[in-house]
């Protein structure tokens, strides 16, 4: 018989994500100071940040385009150079003009902001005294915290603190936000740093809920289930070894102030235990996120390592691209899976496992920051973008949601990647993601023009009918 489905919540936050770095251009403008990416050595054949999609001189229209959609919410994030230049000391008022524009303009049309507040461009100025390597980014963090809910949070209501972490542990050398060279051990090095950010973030959490009235907050990884690529034990093992590893530690953490016991005993091992500092135990425990969100693109499948297999000790934990750890796990190809063109696997049914195994492990409601699929998009000589392709993407992965709505998932929001076009993290402006076309190339400028593509007229009308009308017959 077939199951009628649970309606979607009334409430429930539709709407698209963009970061500031990757959107907003006016990399050195009015004030604003240099990033670790606008430092950041540019991968060959790939623009820089100085442009972007321009949104910072395009915002009105960007956000009148995100109302046509029917947004209810537009997460962005605020670029802590542009506030504060050099991470630490005086605020740039052009900085705070910017947002509270943004913020206003989103709020004309009953958009709710979700801003993160961090997502991976910390000041140069902090890079240049040790980054997240050094403790004193705490209180940098912390103040830049007081600084945007102190601006903001009359009006911005809804906060995410550091955008994947995970990412920023397993693969910061491939996001730009870690340079390996000469660190002696770099696992340790990265997890004292990730233990750093995580008392941050739980100061963050707090102040928040002391600072913005009726303000949520939440944490904002990248999560994906990981199966075992057989049911041989040892496989299992291997699977629930990496889940660990790579998603739970950052949830349990963020909401009992918990070390992951498995992650504790794979830390031990690279005699890589992180330096905890009285007090930071009772700050991690002291901070409680009002919601999970997280970034979901695909599945990671794992095997058991081979005893017999070579092993570069030094390179990062990645889902993608790593040879895994051995005693560990080892990334396998799923076969079952199709793959994007940039080879990251498509995993709708992931995606419902996904959102029951965190809501069945944290009972706290769910918002997707992020899930989409990068493409060479093509402007038609008759102004259109065909993204039907896109379309299907997301249909598939609503219609995953739904069914874990029907499971008895709480959900949020769901905010895909991206809402305009924009920078991706190292293919430029080959790899689009946006509902919006930005006409540029990576090098030629062009007029930066806004156009709807396709997939804007259908998530139009996905969010008109709050999730019941996923066709693609327009
Ligand atoms: C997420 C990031 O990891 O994936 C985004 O939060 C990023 O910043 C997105 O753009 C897609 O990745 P990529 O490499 O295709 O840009």
């Amino acid at each position: 018989m077939a199951k009628k489905h649970r309606d979607f919540p009334a409430d429930f936050l539709w709407g698209a994500s963009t970061s500031a770095y990757q959107v907003e251009g006016a990399s050195l403008e009015d004030g604003k100071g240099p990033s670790v990416q606008d430092i950041k050595v540019i991968p060959e054949g790939t623009p820089d940040f100085k442009v972007a999609s321009d949104q910072y001189h395009h915002y009105k229209e960007d956000i009148k385009l995100m109302a046509e959609m029917g947004f209810k919410t537009y997460r962005f994030s605020i670029s802590w150079s542009r506030l504060i230049p050099e991470g630490t000391g005086a605020v740039n008022p052009k900085g705070i003009e910017y947002y509270n524009n943004l913020i206003d303009e989103c709020l004309k049309y009953n958009i709710q902001p979700l801003v993160t507040m961090y997502h991976f461009d910390l000041p140069a100025a902090i890079q240049a005294k040790g980054g997240w390597g050094n403790r004193d980014t705490i209180d940098a963090f912390v103040n830049f915290a007081k600084v945007m809910f102190e601006n903001f949070g009359d009006r911005a209501k809804l906060w995410l603190t550091i955008n994947e972490q995970n990412m920023l542990t397993l693969a910061g050398p491939i996001i730009g936000t870690f340079d390996p060279t000469g660190v002696e051990n770099v696992i340790k090095e990265l997890y004292q740093q990730n233990h750093y950010m995580m008392v941050a973030q739980a100061k963050a959490m707090a102040l928040c809920h002391e600072m913005v009235p009726g303000g949520k907050i939440g944490p904002a990884p990248n999560i994906s289930c990981v199966y075992p690529a057989s049911c041989n034990p040892a496989d299992i093992t291997a699977a629930e070894t990496f889940s660990a590893i790579r998603n739970w530690f950052y949830f349990d953490m963020a909401t009992a102030g918990i070390y992951n016991h498995q992650v504790w005993s794979y830390l031990e091992a690279h005699d890589a235990l992180p330096e905890i500092a009285p007090g930071d135990m009772e700050i991690l425990a002291s901070g409680h996120p009002d919601f999970l969100a997280f970034n979901y693109y695909s599945t990671a499948t794992v095997a058991a390592f081979p005893e017999d297999e070579e092993y570069d000790p030094n390179a990062p934990v990645d889902q993608q691209k790593n040879g895994g750890e051995p005693g560990y796990f080892k990334p396998v190809p799923n076969k079952n899976l199709l793959k994007t063109e940039w080879g990251w696997e498509i995993d709708p049914i992931g995606f419902r496992n996904t959102l029951n195994q965190v809501y069945s492990r944290y009972r706290l409601p769910i918002i997707i920051t992020e899930n989409g699929l990068g493409a060479h998009d093509k402007l038609e000589e008759d102004g259109t973008i065909r993204d039907d392709y896109r379309i299907e993407y997301l249909q598939r992965h609503i219609e995953q949601m739904q069914l874990a709505i029907d499971d008895g998932v709480q959900m949020m929001g769901y905010c895909p990647w991206s809402a305009v076009d924009l920078i991706s993290t190292h293919e430029g402006f080959d790899k689009r993601y946006g509902f919006i076309y930005v006409n540029r190339g990576n090098f030629d400028l062009k007029d930066l023009r806004r156009i709807p593509k396709k997939s804007f007229y259908w998530y139009k009308k996905v969010i008109a009918t709050n999730g019941k009308d996923l066709e693609n017959n327009l």
